[in-house]
């Protein structure tokens, strides 16, 4: 009975997640190297689920240097772009997909601004952060980044 009663509430948590809002997409997110060897991994995925939002995917890796370039192409030629790509292959990240209604907005606004010093209080880097160069976290920042992000 205990099991028929947890299905049902399941259930009914998926219906509800997926009612009026269509705009379910999928977003890619990115603890980086900074997160995970400051063991924040736990408080940013859990900030993460706490939206609703669910992880349909998630592993832990060591981006090399032409995936991080990809990733981070719309960048190439910018002052910052080598101290970046140097940062993101310094140490293993954690690459999460994170699915929902309005994923990518979403995200975005739990994440804050790119410059922890101008992120609110309440965001991942306006509590979390110090630095631009080190910000803890990436979330794709358009439905197209995002779908291109993931096919990396
Ligand atoms: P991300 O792509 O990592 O989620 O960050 P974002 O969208 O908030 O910011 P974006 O403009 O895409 O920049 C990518 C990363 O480059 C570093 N950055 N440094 N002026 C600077 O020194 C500068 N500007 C950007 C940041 O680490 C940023 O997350
Ligand atoms: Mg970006």
């Amino acid at each position: 009975m205990l099991e028929n009663h947890q299905l049902a509430f399941q259930k009914n948590h998926i219906k509800n997640l997926n009612t009026k809002e269509k705009k379910l997409e999928t977003t890619l997110i990115l603890i980086k190297p900074d997160g995970v060897q400051r063991s924040l991994s736990g408080e940013i995925l859990q900030r993460l689920e706490r939206s609703g939002l669910k992880i349909s995917g998630l592993k832990l890796l060591h981006v090399d240097e032409p995936l991080a370039k990809k990733h981070y192409a719309e960048h190439d030629g910018k002052p910052f772009f080598k101290d970046l790509v140097e940062y993101i292959c310094s140490a293993p990240i954690i690459a999460l997909a994170l699915s929902g209604p309005n994923a990518v907005q979403k995200s975005r606004s739990l994440i804050g601004k790119t410059n922890p010093l101008e992120s609110e209080p309440g965001t991942i880097r306006g509590d979390l952060g110090l630095e631009i160069s080190r910000n803890l976290i990436h979330g794709s920042a358009s439905i197209e980044d995002a779908k291109r992000e993931l096919n990396i």
